[in-house]
């Protein structure tokens, strides 16, 4: 792109986005077909279940989903799209996703396990919470939220660990129609607040503590944060529950506030035994708020439906994670992110089956742990992201075999899996016993856009293979075109057609919303016709021959740190927050772990000299405002930045700087002298750490090479 785009605004996510028409040389992997015994068991055996699917059948071939849900009222019209590209699924039908995942199971599965619990320390027993038990604790919650006040529609945040407690609050919510927004644990109180202001809650549901890597951390602190935070903002919290990690016994230090925070122990105590009715519920009302990083400072809360969102996770958890009802379903992602939501409360209990939680690190107190929660409790499908497996092969590459699990299934998720890192996976952890689904998807998508049926397709390693049943992709140029399958190059992936999982709105940013998803392959804004709006995805992707989709990555201003998306200017703009920087940039670095983490170069205000106190200041504001997560791998002070004769800063630059790889054409910097001073500064820093990367692969060389575009 060129610099007559330094001008956009902030909004303008469309016009920021990479170009991804790079060559990549496709590599075939090989295929991995699934054995005999899954397929006699699958859900999904039949090839002929994509007739079912297929463009002509759209959009009722979705209706498949919804009948896997009890209805209330069955809806009239399945897709509407008079005001596109805000689709509504399943308009007219009533529902509740609190009745779908717990009270319809009682006539069956009373005494069978919804969720088995197992505590980070290994001196604790894990719990199973059965669905009878399950359905009395979502009632009691239900019932002191009601008695709160909170009615549907409003808004509540929780900030919650690992713990049954939250999706018992998520299911208590979403029995009243209050919309929930969960926010991953690991972020700061101050990220915490600034979700609260910004979906205007006025209850926070937290914990006084929890445990990680064998420390129980005070987590009440955070809530004060949050408070603060968003109260800043201009947003008063009434109320803050805290649960208690062990009730009757507080495990925080910092103080409760008077007459703001309250023990729910204490207040379900007043609610024992009592029934809350699960409200008869649009299909289109929205169950909760899941926010994700953009490339501007502001996240997005992504809103999604009860019908369509509750149809497409119970749909792709039967045919794509092929769980049955006797199952033991092992997600190890967290239910701050949308993979928990959706496979780990919302799709597995819709069907019934049992969904276990592990409230700590995988490799807690050692690298085999998984393997021996997978011996006690029978798991037979297990989930996971590419970091994970990483960093379990890291620690512990041995540990699988000495353990008498047998997966059936395995999935990956999050982020492209290198292919010897998908071969471990297979032969390691699932003995090459168990299918592998590589599921591509995002926090907006619901659920997963691109897998292979497990019954039916080969895997092939870093593929994620081709879409998912219903959805129809396309490969597009930046003008629109599309790229043919088997042409080895890569374009944007976007989604040609609606799908129930497809949020419906960025909460309080419809402009946004349409601006960042639709509008760059949308010709006629007035058309109410599904064709005209593709969905950009935002991910770069090229097509095989046989129709397999490979994933490289986000083509905007995100990097993608173990799987979690931490937008440039989310980072940058908590740089600048420190007095003496003047000017910030985010850049990822290729990680053997985490995929890519974040280096921070900043320069200063004139007057001030490089020190590591400033260093310090910069990374303490980033753990502060967004949490550690985000924490800079290196924070490099420099005396100015690369910039276009138009003063954008040149990421792409930097990243290659940091990564070791060429800077390409700098002639057209207007101070292309000082890329060289950074680049010794840098490197000969990296050299004394030991920080040099290996060998980058072509999709991670074009990721830099593109990174922030210009
Ligand atoms: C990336 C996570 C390669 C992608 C469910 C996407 C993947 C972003 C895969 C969404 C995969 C997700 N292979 N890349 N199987 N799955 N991604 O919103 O860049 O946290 O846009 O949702 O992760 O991340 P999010």
């Amino acid at each position: 792109m060129a610099d007559d785009l330094n001008d956009v605004t902030d909004d303008d996510e469309v016009s920021e986005s990479s170009e991804a028409l790079i060559a990549v040389h496709w590599t075939d992997e090989g295929y991995y077909p699934p054995p005999p015994s899954f397929v006699a068991q699958a859900n999904a055996s039949d090839p002929a279940i994509r007739e079912q699917f297929t463009e002509d059948k759209f959009p009722d071939s979705f209706t498949a989903y919804a009948d896997l849900l009890t209805w209330f009222k069955r809806w009239d019209t399945v897709l509407d799209t008079s005001n596109a590209p805000f689709w509504k699924w399943f308009v007219g039908g009533e529902l509740n996703a609190s009745y779908n995942c717990v009270d319809r199971h009682l006539a069956d599965k009373a005494n069978k396990a919804a969720i088995i619990w197992v505590p980070e320390p290994e001196s604790e027993a894990h719990q199973a919470i059965t669905y009878r038990e399950l359905y009395v604790r979502v009632n009691e919650f239900a019932a002191v939220l009601k008695s709160l006040g909170l009615k549907a529609g409003d808004r509540i945040t929780f900030h919650m660990p690992m713990v049954p407690e939250l999706p018992v609050a998520m299911l208590a919510a979403a029995r009243l129609g209050i919309v929930h927004s969960q926010v991953f644990a690991g972020f700061s109180g101050t990220a915490a607040g600034h979700r609260i202001a910004d979906s205007g809650s006025t209850v926070l549901v937290t914990i006084d503590g929890y445990y990680r890597s064998g420390e129980l951390l005070d987590h009440k602190v955070k809530a004060d944060e949050a408070v603060e935070a968003a109260a800043k903002e201009g947003q008063p919290v009434d109320k803050v529950l805290v649960f208690r990690r062990y009730p009757g016994q507080y495990s925080a230090k910092t103080p409760m506030v008077e007459g703001r925070d309250v023990f729910v122990d204490d207040l379900l105590a007043e609610h024992k035994a009592e029934l809350v009715e699960p409200a008869h519920l649009q299909a289109t009302d929205p169950l909760f708020l899941m926010y994700t990083s953009g490339t501007t400072g502001r996240p997005k809360g992504c809103q999604h439906s009860i019908g369509g969102y509750l149809s497409y996770v119970a749909g792709t958890s039967k045919y794509y994670q092929d769980i049955h009802p006797d199952d033991t379903y092992w997600c190890l992602a967290d239910i701050g992110w949308i993979t928990g939501h959706s496979y780990i409360v919302y799709g597995p209990l819709a069907l019934g089956t049992t969904s276990v939680i592990y409230e700590g690190t995988p490799n807690y107190p050692d690298a085999a742990r998984p393997w021996r929660i997978a011996v006690q409790l029978g798991v037979n499908i297990f989930h996971t992201s590419p970091t994970s497996i990483r960093m379990l092969r890291k620690v512990g590459p041995d540990e699988p075999a000495k353990y008498d699990y047998h997966f059936k299934h395995m999935t990956t998720v999050g982020e492209p899996i290198e292919p010897e890192v998908w071969r471990w996976y297979y032969e390691s952890v699932g003995k090459g016993e168990a299918v592998i689904v590589d599921t591509w998807w995002q926090t907006e998508t619901g659920g997963f856009l691109g897998s292979t049926l497990p019954g039916i397709d080969p895997a092939k390693p870093g593929s994620c293979g081709p879409a998912a049943l219903g959805i129809l992709p396309a490969i597009l140029d930046e003008d629109g075109n599309e790229v043919p399958a088997g042409s080895g190059k890569a374009g944007n992936i976007v989604i040609r057609n609606p799908w129930p999982g497809v949020f419906q709105t960025i909460w309080g940013q419809p402009e946004r919303f349409v601006s960042t998803y639709y509008a760059k392959y949308n010709k006629n804004p007035e058309s109410k016709d599904w064709h005209d709006w593709p969905y950009f995805a935002g991910d770069g992707a090229t097509q095989a021959a046989d129709g397999y989709f490979r994933i490289l990555g986000r083509v905007d201003d995100v990097i993608n740190v173990a799987g979690h998306r931490l937008g440039t200017k989310e980072l940058e703009s908590v740089a600048l927050t420190v007095n003496e920087v003047a000017e910030a940039a985010a850049v990822p670095v290729v990680d053997d772990v985490r995929g890519r983490v974040v280096e921070m170069y900043v320069s200063l205000k004139p007057g001030f000299t490089p020190s590591p106190e400033i260093e310090a200041k910069v990374r303490d504001a980033i753990v502060k405002d967004i949490g550690k997560i985000a924490r800079p791998k290196n924070i490099w002070i420099v005396p100015d930045m690369p910039k276009t004769r138009s003063g954008k800063i040149m990421r792409r630059v930097i990243a290659a700087t940091s990564n070791f790889t060429d800077t390409g054409d700098i002639t057209t910097l207007a101070n292309p002298e000082i890329v060289e001073k950074i680049r010794q500064q840098v490197q000969s820093a990296k050299h004394a750490k030991g920080e040099v990367p290996r060998e980058l692969s072509e999709t991670e060389l074009n990721e830099i090479k593109s990174f922030g575009a210009e």
